[in-house]
């Protein structure tokens, strides 16, 4: 057992703010962390350092997890988990994934600090790669863990700068060679509660500040590679260009409006956020366009017509133009519900002092709903005013992040 002393209460918002400078990107605005980057590895730290200073049992898993266990005296059984990512997208907000990971280790140091004997050991987790932004692949460090995914293509996956994940992970100090399912470290675990800033503006209306996760939106990520002629932008006639970026234009339009004609019950989006345009100089036409297609919906099949029918718009554009067009998967998380017993539970523990909290589904991913397939998972949310996220705007006030503290507080004290 971690030998505990009486830990100072963590401030989950003093905490942020002292993480504000990590990752602080003077490029993009906002904040860029990515997968063992030194702004990942500094946030690390800091889980670590705090984690350690709480005295809780702090450990790396095969897969580069972080997690950190509360294990009190008398506490027997499987543990009841909390926690999100300390990674971000490129030049994010500041609490997607950091507020999870810090309100875990705040309402820990909370029920430490008001003697609650919990009866299970309670951990906090902070999961690799959640965002995908370093890798292309979200939700990675769960994944692995949960056996979700294929472990030569993890390895053989490069970033921006041709390094392989293999490589990142061997230099970040995990043996590569070891990453993938961890079945006892996930049969270790009774369930999951995952705090996050909600994404999307629904609890603002409600007046309330914390909501409960219903489900989230079937998702997946496409790469779509355009090849045409390289050439000089003012000798080549208009008639004799095979020009890559009209139909990444197309590829744009097309995300948009075959969402748009998609019934609205499947609440269908499609976004084009990343372009790769090979060589982008300004005075040459494209000899190459990469670009990548994020698609959602209520249900799986949803999400597979809209892309084809993407795709079929792209296709028809790239022949029109005398490109080639490649489109390949990159990843799909299937629609997940929430458990509906754990979430029912968390809601009779917030009544006290939140009275009924809202039940709200989201359009974005989570570790929660990789590891839903595998055990009994909930997600808290806390107000957003403006909904923002995936953006340096993203917020939530200063008594909504404690109100935040003190539901997941409630939470784990009566799961425990
Ligand atoms: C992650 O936040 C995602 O939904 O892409
Ligand atoms: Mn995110
Ligand atoms: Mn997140």
């Amino acid at each position: 057992m971690a030998d505990v002393q009486a830990p100072a209460v963590l401030d989950a918002v003093a905490a942020l703010a002292e993480l504000a400078p990590v990752g602080a990107d003077p490029v993009r605005g906002g904040w860029s962390r990515h997968l063992l980057d030194d702004a990942d590895r500094a946030m690390r730290a800091w889980f670590v350092r705090t984690a350690t200073s709480m005295g809780l049992e702090v450990e790396a898993d095969r897969n580069a997890n972080l997690w950190a266990t509360w294990r009190a005296e008398g506490a027997t059984g499987k543990a009841v988990a909390t926690g999100s990512h300390l990674d971000s997208v490129p030049g994010g907000g500041p609490l997607d994934g950091p507020l999870g990971v810090v309100s875990g280790l705040a309402a820990v140091s909370r029920l430490m600090a008001e003697g609650h004997t919990p009866a299970h050991p309670i951990r906090v987790a902070n999961f690799a790669e959640e965002e995908g932004a370093r890798f292309g692949v979200p939700c990675l460090g769960s994944q692995l863990l949960a056996g979700e995914i294929d472990t030569d293509r993890v390895r053989a996956l490069t970033d921006a700068t041709g390094a392989t994940c293999a490589q990142v992970l061997e230099d970040g100090g995990y043996d590569p060679a070891a990453i993938g399912h961890d079945a006892d470290r996930l049969s270790d675990l009774a369930l999951y509660l995952e705090l996050h800033v909600e994404q999307g503006c629904q609890l603002a209306p409600l007046g309330h500040p914390v909501g409960l996760a219903t489900s989230i939106l079937a998702h997946g990520r496409w790469r779509v590679t355009i090849t045409g002629r390289g050439d000089h932008a003012g000798a080549t006639e208009l008639v004799s260009r095979h020009d890559p970026m009209l139909v990444a234009a197309a590829a744009i339009q097309a995300a948009r409006a075959r969402a748009v004609e998609t019934a609205p019950e499947a609440r269908a989006r499609a976004t084009v956020g990343k372009v790769q345009v090979v060589p982008g100089g300004s005075n040459a036409i494209a000899s190459e366009v990469r670009l990548w297609l994020d698609a959602r919906a209520e249900h799986d099949e949803e999400v597979r017509d809209l892309v084809a029918r993407v795709v079929a718009d792209v296709e028809g554009a790239s022949a029109a133009e005398g490109c080639q067009v490649a489109v390949s998967e990159e990843s799909f998380s299937t629609r997940v519900e929430f458990d509906g017993a754990l979430t029912d539970r968390i809601g009779a523990a917030l009544v006290p002092a939140f009275g009924d909290v809202p039940r709200i589904p989201t359009g974005a991913g989570h570790d929660a709903g990789i590891l839903a397939a595998h055990l009994p998972t909930a997600m808290l949310f806390v107000r957003n005013p403006d909904g923002v996220s995936h953006s340096p705007l993203e917020g939530a006030s200063d008594d909504d992040i404690r109100a935040g503290v003190d539901a997941l507080t409630d939470a784990l004290r009566a799961l425990t």
